[in-house]
This record gives structure tokens, C-alpha cells and sequence, in this order.
């Protein structure tokens, strides 16, 4: 049975295909989201200095789903050494694999987390944010244009012998060409996808209803979205896909990796229900059963192309 539910991914041996996504479980230190059963803990994304977000509101709801404009709150690379993961291998000691999300402003500044980090012995694996929408400066900005993403991570892969999962962004024209290029560059998996960059106003005070004006949407409205981004990149490369957006259910779950996902990340879902990742795993098996798969391995990439 665990082995059916088991994926195997550069650097990763995950016991099941479910992990929560950045910025979802902070550090993953709570205990109502389960973390220990999942596949992985995925961290807070870390940067160089502490960071206090934008003003608030950090989230609004959205016609199913939400739209955010935290910023990367954070209490800084420092600090997370000293104290949040020591903490996390107290807490979970060889049961699950830890990807460290790191940020920076600067190629350097991200070379500079990935070393730190990687020299801690605390961490499995680094999951380089290139795509946050709600911040001025690095970001967004790295992960929409092919060359500065490959440079990120080239400097990255020079300082940690550690699997690097590079995180895309949704909000270019085409993904293609990014995704090639962080593979050339030595990206041991993509994942994808991050927040959609979204706008609302409120008619009464007539301003957008989020500080930045713009913030990122995510949960189930962008789900057909992220599985588009999934199947467009798993066609593209030939490293593992981890695929994120919108997933609430086991469906949700097997749709990506139907669509080319060797895994998946869940994050809005979780606000509205911690144990959510759980329910998806307990239920993993009976859905495998019923659409025909020996085990979760053997679904990705089983899309067929529409007779039509
Ligand atoms: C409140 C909030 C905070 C987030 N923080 C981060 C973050 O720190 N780093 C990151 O890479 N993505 C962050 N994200 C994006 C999610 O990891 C994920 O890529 C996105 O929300 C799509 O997945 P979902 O629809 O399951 O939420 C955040 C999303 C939300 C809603």
C-alpha cells in the first residue's frame, strides 16, 4: 500500500505525492495540517533580511479562491537558521523530506540563501522562488525572463550539491522557453504554478481593494490554469514537474498528475481546511483503484490528446 502512494524524485524520496505549498504552513511547525503523513514540508519562502510584508489586507476572497498580497513576510534567513529549522528536524527527523523556498533580490542574494542554507545539514532540498508577484524588487522579476532565471540558478547549483526545484511563474506569455532554459541551467524539477497577478477595486472608497493595487490569485479558480502550465511544461522538459494550483481534492490531485505532475502542492486549500492534504491522501488509493492505476507513479503523464 505505501509503496503504490511513493514517488521518487531527483533528491526526493516522497511517501506520497502530497506536500503543502509555500507560504501555506509558514514552517510547518502546527500540528493541525499533518505534515508528518504528507510527502514533503515545503518552507515559508526565506530571504536575506527579515521582511514585514506589505500593509494589510494580505488576503481577500475571490469567487472560489482568494487573492493575496502578503509579500514574503518573513523573519529573515538568520533567524530561520537559528531557530525555525532546528526546530522542523526536531520535529520531523528523517520522516519527511524539508525544501527550503528561498528568495532574493539580486542573483548574488540568491546564490548567498542556497549556500547558507544548504551548509545547515537541515534542509533536503531548495525550492528557488523565482516568481512572486507582491514584492518590489527580485521575485516575479527573475522567473519572466528565461535568461535571469537560468542565472539564478546556474549560481545556485554552483554553491549546494542539493536538488534544486526551480518555481515558475504563470504570469507570461509563454513558459516554454523558461522552463528550458532553468533545465539547462541545472534545475533538478520545476515546479509551477505561482499566484495569477490579479486586481480588485472597491467601489465605495473607489482604490483597489489590496495595498500594491495588484495581488495574486490562487485556489480553485486557477486550477484549469495551473493544469494548462503543467501540461505545457511536462511536454517541454524532461525533469520532474510539480504541479500546483487550485488542487482541493483527489481528483484535483490525479488531474496534474494526469496532465504531467510527478507530484503535487496544495496551499489556499489548506486555509480553508488544515487537514485538507490528509483527506487527499487517505484517498489516494480507492481513486487510484478506480480509474485503473497500479499505483500513483504510473498516472503521469496518461493525458490522451482529445479525438476531436
Ligand atoms: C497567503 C499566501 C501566501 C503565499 N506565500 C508564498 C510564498 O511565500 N512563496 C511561494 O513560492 N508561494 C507562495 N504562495 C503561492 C502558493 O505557494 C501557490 O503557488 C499558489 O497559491 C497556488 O496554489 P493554490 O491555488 O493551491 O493556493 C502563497 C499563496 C498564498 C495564498
Amino acid at each position: 500500500m505505501t509503496q503504490r502512494l511513493a514517488v521518487k524524485l531527483p533528491g526526493l524520496n516522497l511517501k506520497n505525492p502530497i506536500m503543502n505549498s509555500s507560504g501555506a504552513v509558514y514552517f510547518g511547525l502546527e500540528d493541525m495540517y499533518g505534515i508528518e503523513k504528507t510527502g514533503a514540508l515545503v518552507t515559508k519562502t526565506i530571504t536575506m533580511a527579515q521582511r514585514a510584508g506589505n500593509p494589510q489586507p494580505w488576503v481577500i476572497n475571490i469567487t472560489s479562491g482568494v487573492m493575496n498580497s502578503v509579500g514574503l513576510a518573513n523573519p529573515g534567513v538568520e533567524q530561520v537558521m537559528a531557530d525555525l529549522l532546528p526546530k522542523i528536524t526536531a520535529k520531523y527527523a528523517g520522516e519527511i523530506p524539508v525544501m527550503a523556498s528561498i528568495a532574493g533580490e539580486s542573483v548574488q542574494e540568491y546564490r548567498d540563501l542556497a549556500q547558507l542554507l544548504s551548509a545547515t545539514g537541515h534542509i533536503t532540498a531548495i525550492e528557488v522562488n523565482l516568481s512572486c508577484p507582491n514584492v518590489d524588487r527580485g521575485g516575479m522579476a527573475f522567473g519572466v525572463d528565461a535568461q535571469a532565471a537560468a542565472e539564478v540558478v546556474t549560481a545556485i547549483k554552483s554553491v549546494t550539491d542539493l536538488p534544486v526545484y526551480a518555481k515558475l511563474s504563470p504570469n507570461v506569455t509563454d513558459i516554454k522557453p523558461i522552463a528550458k532554459a532553468v533545465e539547462d541551467a541545472g534545475a533538478d524539477g520545476i515546479v509551477l504554478i505561482n499566484t495569477v497577478v490579479g486586481m480588485r477595486f472597491d467601489l465605495n472608497t473607489r482604490a483597489p481593494q489590496l495595498a500594491r493595487g495588484t495581488g495574486g490569485m490562487s485556489g480553485a479558480a486557477i486550477h484549469p490554469i495551473a493544469v494548462r502550465f503543467v501540461y505545457e511544461v511536462a511536454k517541454t522538459v524532461a525533469i520532474p514537474v510539480i504541479g500546483v494550483g487550485g488542487i482541493r481534492t483527489v481528483d484535483d490531485a490525479l488531474e496534474m498528475l494526469m496532465a504531467g505532475a510527478s507530484a503535487v502542492q496544495v496551499g489556499s486549500g489548506l486555509a480553508e481546511k488544515p487537514d485538507m492534504m490528509l483527506d487527499i491522501i487517505a484517498a489516494l488509493p480507492e481513486a487510484l483503484d478506480r480509474y485503473g492505476f497500479d499505483d500513483v507513479q504510473a498516472v503521469t503523464n496518461t493525458f490522451k490528446n482529445s479525438q476531436n
